[in-house]
């Protein structure tokens, strides 16, 4: 029934599969779809567009709080707007991806999204949330929580074929887990929280991922 309210929150590791998973997830629920990671990095691209210090934790809140963001799923995939610029691409740059745990780990910041990403979902009702802390702290209510895990050495392979190898390949596992050790110091993605089940894509492909997401939705929220 794709009239029928359903929030699912998705989280997991950078690398672990759980954006295009949770997209195609979103598609085949007839649910709308909502990349929480996309909103810090839209901000982080504005932040350093406007050239500010990314230390300067409260210059940083308050442009947050000033943002203007704009997510949308198109047949193109997602768009994303900050400020009325179109930046779907700028934002998976690695200049963004290297700053981005700056504005993540600030904790006003978090705040003011957390705030933008429960609106979101309240007015779409039927929708796939994923992120970092969306089964912890955006949607601890929600009616099925997941997190999505691969073994390291899995998720730096699919990190390195996303990017197409443009960088060398252990800069890219070290930026990695980097990010994941800097965005882990204020948000746990590691270990489920109670009542989040537990899905470990490593030995699964993305259709075998998508269906072990279903069930593990279909086993929380009952019909969907
Ligand atoms: O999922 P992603 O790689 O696009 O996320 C970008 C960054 O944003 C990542 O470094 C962690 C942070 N993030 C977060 O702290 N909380 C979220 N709910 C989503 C992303």
């Amino acid at each position: 029934n794709s009239q029928q309210a359903l929030v699912v929150a998705i989280d997991g590791p950078a690398g672990s599969g759980k954006s295009s998973v949770s997209k195609e997830v979103a598609r085949r629920l007839g649910a709308a779809y909502l990349d929480t990671g996309a909103m810090y990095r839209a901000v982080t691209f504005a932040a350093l567009e406007s050239g500010l210090d990314l230390g300067d934790q409260e210059a940083i809140a308050e442009a947050v709080r000033q943002a203007d963001i704009e997510l949308s799923v198109t047949t193109e995939g997602q768009r994303v707007v900050v400020n009325g610029q179109e930046v779907s691409a700028q934002i998976r740059e690695p200049r963004v991806s290297e700053s981005v745990s700056a504005v993540a780990t600030n904790l006003a910041v978090r705040e003011n999204l957390v705030r933008r990403q429960r609106a979101a979902i309240e007015q779409a009702g039927r929708i796939v949330a994923e992120g970092r802390d969306t089964t912890t702290v955006v949607a601890p209510d929600a009616d099925a929580r997941i997190l999505l895990t691969a073994r390291e050495e899995v998720r730096m392979a699919r990190r390195g074929l996303e990017l197409n190898n443009t960088q060398s390949a252990q800069a890219l596992a070290k930026q990695v887990s980097e990010r994941d050790a800097k965005d882990s110091s204020v948000v746990n993605f590691t270990d489920a929280a109670e009542g989040v089940i537990l899905v470990d894509s490593s030995d699964l492909d993305f259709e075998q991922t998508v269906q072990a997401v279903l069930a593990t939705i279909h086993q929380q929220a009952g019909t969907v």
